[in-house]
């Protein structure tokens, strides 16, 4: 479990995250969303130290990270997978030798033992026998699966992934949602997801994490997402005539209830509980 508390960041006087607090569980996809610039890397980058926050505290399973020392710092780092956003992979390494990096970093295992665990997550991402290929060689879904088994090969307890579906066509998007969601789960790992693609929201939102400008906006899962009432998360989510449609068309199942007029005008106002019939 992470939890984060009261983290602020800024840089030359401008506030980038203000006073960000919430616990990300293991066992599921915590996402954290919002429109470009509201500080979802960068609040990424605070949890897994890249970035020194101004104030707050990051708790690994309650040991703040912040003020750990080096040699603690390194133990949390290794148990910490990361999807960079773009991948991020070694142009000049095969497949093989960009998933034995980390395996190279911080482990002291012969290469026979090595192979042996690439060989293993390259079959678990569906990349069997890619492992002479060059990051030039393969597609751009390929590269995600490449980057999602680098980041899983040391057997992580926090996994980081950064946009992993920026550049992909939607149904390979899908495709890399559900392997993440997959891995999360199969080795109970605390996941987090820094997204603006609705369908993952959608699909993978065990718990969100809405940003805007900096500050903790909204708060919930994928099932109260479809009742909220709050206007920028509405706004920023539900952006086109078609997403509204379909929230409406969400709504009326899992409630049986039309949306009437009054309704509607609510939906726009602040956050509130799913909508009750008050026959
Ligand atoms: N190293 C830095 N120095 C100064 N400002 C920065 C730095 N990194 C980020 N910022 C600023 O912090 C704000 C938040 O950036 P961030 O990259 O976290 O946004 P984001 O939500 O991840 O956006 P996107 O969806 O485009 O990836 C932006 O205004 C950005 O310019
Ligand atoms: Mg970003």
């Amino acid at each position: 479990m992470i939890e984060l508390k009261n983290i602020s960041k800024g840089f030359e006087n401008v506030q980038v995250i203000n006073d960000v607090s919430s616990v990300m569980k293991p066992g599921q996809c915590n996402l954290i969303i919002g429109s470009s610039g509201s500080g979802k890397t960068v609040l990424m980058k605070c949890m897994v130290g890249l970035f020194l926050p101004d104030a707050g505290e990051v708790l690994y399973d309650g040991h703040d990270f912040i003020k750990m020392n080096d040699e603690e710092k390194k133990e949390i780092r290794t148990q910490i997978g990361m999807l960079f956003q773009g991948s991020a992979l070694f142009d000049s390494l095969t497949v093989e030798q960009n998933v034995m990096f980390p395996l190279e970093m911080f482990t002291k295992w012969n290469y026979k033992k090595k192979l042996e665990r690439v060989n293993e997550v390259l079959e678990r991402v569906e990349l069997k026998g890619t492992n002479k290929k060059f990051p030039s060689e393969v597609s751009g879904g390929m590269k995600k699966r490449v980057g999602i088994a680098r980041a899983v090969v040391l057997n992580p307890k926090y996994l980081f992934c950064d946009e992993p579906n920026s550049g992909l066509d939607p149904l390979t998007s899908m495709i890399i949602d559900k392997l993440i969601m997959e891995i999360t789960k199969e080795f109970k790992i605390t996941t987090i997801v820094n997204t603006h693609d609705m369908n993952s929201v959608m699909e993978m939102g065990d718990s969100i994490l809405y940003m805007h400008q900096g500050e903790k906006e909204w708060e919930g899962n994928n099932k109260e997402i479809i009742f909220s009432k709050n206007d920028k998360l509405n706004d920023f989510i539900f952006a086109s005539e078609f997403l509204k449609d379909a929230k409406d068309m969400r709504m009326l199942e899992e409630t049986g209830k039309i949306p009437n007029e009054r309704d509607m005008s609510e939906l726009t106002h602040k956050d509130a509980d799913p909508l009750i019939d008050p026959d």
